[in-house]
């Protein structure tokens, strides 16, 4: 473990992107931002988690949410299918029914889009009313299809990122921050 400016650093990571005070800070702004967006109406949203990676970035949020909340997880793979068209395969399903409900989705990080804009569509089809995404980072300059998350934590240049449930190999989902992994370990 390396000191750097009050943060303890992995000896992988080349740089700190965001630190662990910033997430919190941003972490509290959109929770005040989704509860003025959700307060007028009868029914709280859903929150829908995507696994892994979103774990740590909803429990932080969902403190600074002031709403009758409920959330839970879905688990996919994606994959390339035929002809290059990109399809996602469930691992774990909602346990309730999201008909006619509002569905908030959290993510971790929307990179080209295709996640998302799978889920979406497969939340459509199970009768959700309203879909909107959280996520809390947002590489835009990676995007494949047209799509948007409604709130935004940070927007990140094209960078591979861990940390804060985004892993390289499933490892440094448990860093508290945002970093930058070495070069040297994509080799
Ligand atoms: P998308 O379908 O390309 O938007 O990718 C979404 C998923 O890819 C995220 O939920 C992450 O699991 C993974 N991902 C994308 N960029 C990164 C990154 O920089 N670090 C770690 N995982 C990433």
């Amino acid at each position: 473990m390396i000191i750097v400016g009050g943060e303890t650093m992995h000896q992988d990571v080349k740089k700190i992107l965001i630190s662990h005070e910033e997430i919190d800070e941003k972490c509290q702004e959109l929770g005040q931002v989704i509860t003025d967006y959700y307060k007028d109406r009868e029914d709280a949203p859903i929150l829908v988690a995507l696994l892994k990676g979103s774990v740590p970035f909803l429990a932080a949020l969902i403190k600074y949410i002031d709403l009758d909340i409920e959330y839970d997880f879905m688990d996919v793979s994606s994959y390339e299918g035929t002809e290059s068209v990109r399809d996602v395969r469930i691992i774990k399903d909602l346990n309730r029914s999201i008909k006619g409900k509002d569905i908030l989705l959290v993510e971790d990080i929307v990179d080209t889009g295709h996640t998302i804009n799978e889920i979406m569509r497969l939340l459509e089809n199970k009768g959700a009313n309203e879909i909107k995404v959280v996520s809390l980072l947002d590489k835009p300059s990676r995007r494949e299809v047209d799509v948007e998350a409604d709130f935004v934590g940070f927007v990140i240049p094209n960078e591979f990122v861990i940390g804060f449930g985004l892993d390289f190999d499933e490892k440094y989902r448990n860093l508290p921050y945002v970093g930058v992994l070495k070069d040297e370990f994509y080799q």
